[in-house]
């Protein structure tokens, strides 16, 4: 049984639909990459997961619980098997990032301040930022915050990790930098991972899968090495990062009810 599995999902926000049919399984201690253009349903993908948003038809399994049909706590069990990091960190600027790190620990555990230090610490070291604890979040890089938020993340042991755009505006370097942080988390503690990113060098590095999500559906699900071979025009497009193509093409009018009879 897939760990997270996403079935005929289907999302639309009054007449813009944004997900369609997106059929996807996370195996555990997979790491999944989704790429796809602005705007595309990714967050809300996501979000759709870590039952912030619920589907208008199809539906999200994790652990095989039905995310739609739990109960305020049974959501809140399974939320907090899955540590979400945020498409810009959203680090709490008031708090230092000891109790960013601290914050999940404290509302959700019953354990002493010396063992919240402890994993404080050791999460903090597990993404390369010992010794920060005392900082605001205006005081690191857009690097540094990211990290932070990974620590945070993982804070609770999650068995699930799910990155929203881990690298966006950052350097070419921080970027490998989050690509690797990502990497060691999945390798050390077995995490299975989703992440979204527009960073195909990453992207690659990390993907055990990638999927490529195109006007709401997924269009392919494979390894980087089937992938990077498929020869759908959109995809190759995408890989290429090529401003001509079909990927750009504004899409054909929906089809309206009894056309295909018309003559
Ligand atoms: N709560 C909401 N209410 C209305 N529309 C929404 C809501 N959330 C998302 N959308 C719309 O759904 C579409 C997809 O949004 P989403 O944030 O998932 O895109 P994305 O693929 O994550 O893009 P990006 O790469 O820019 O982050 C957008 O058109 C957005 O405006
Ligand atoms: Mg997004």
């Amino acid at each position: 049984m897939a760990l997270i599995d996403v079935v005929n999902l289907s999302k639309a926000f009054g007449p813009k639909v944004v997900l369609s049919n997106v059929n996807l399984q996370v195996q555990e201690g997979e790491s999944l990459v989704v790429l796809g253009g602005s705007g595309t349903g990714k967050t809300v993908l996501l979000r759709n997961i870590m039952g912030l948003l619920t589907p208008d038809s199809g539906h999200v399994s994790v652990e095989g619980k039905i995310i739609a049909q739990l109960s305020r706590e049974e959501l809140f069990k399974v939320r907090q098997s899955i540590g979400m990091c945020f498409q810009m960190a959203a680090l709490f600027d008031s708090m230092t990032v000891f109790e960013n790190v601290a914050f999940g620990l404290r509302r959700h555990l019953e354990i002493s301040e010396d063992e919240i230090r402890a994993r404080v610490e050791e999460c903090l070291s597990m993404v390369g930022m010992k010794g920060t604890d005392k900082l605001k979040p205006a005081e690191l890089s857009g690097g540094m915050k990211r990290r932070v938020g990974f620590a945070r993340a993982i804070a609770l042991k999650p068995k699930i990790l799910l990155f929203d755009e881990p690298t966006t505006g950052l350097d070419p370097v921080m970027t490998d930098v989050i690509g690797r942080v990502i990497l060691d988390l999945k390798h050390e503690l077995g995490i299975t991972t989703i992440t979204i990113t527009h960073d195909l060098k990453s992207a690659f590095e990390i993907a055990d899968r990638i999927a490529l999500i195109f006007r709401g559906e997924c269009i392919a699900c494979e390894s980087p090495a089937d992938i990077k071979v498929n020869p759908h025009p959109v995809i190759q497009q995408f890989l290429r990062g090529d401003a001509d193509g079909p990927f750009l093409l504004d899409p054909p009018p929906p089809k309206r009810k009894g056309q295909e009879t018309l003559p």
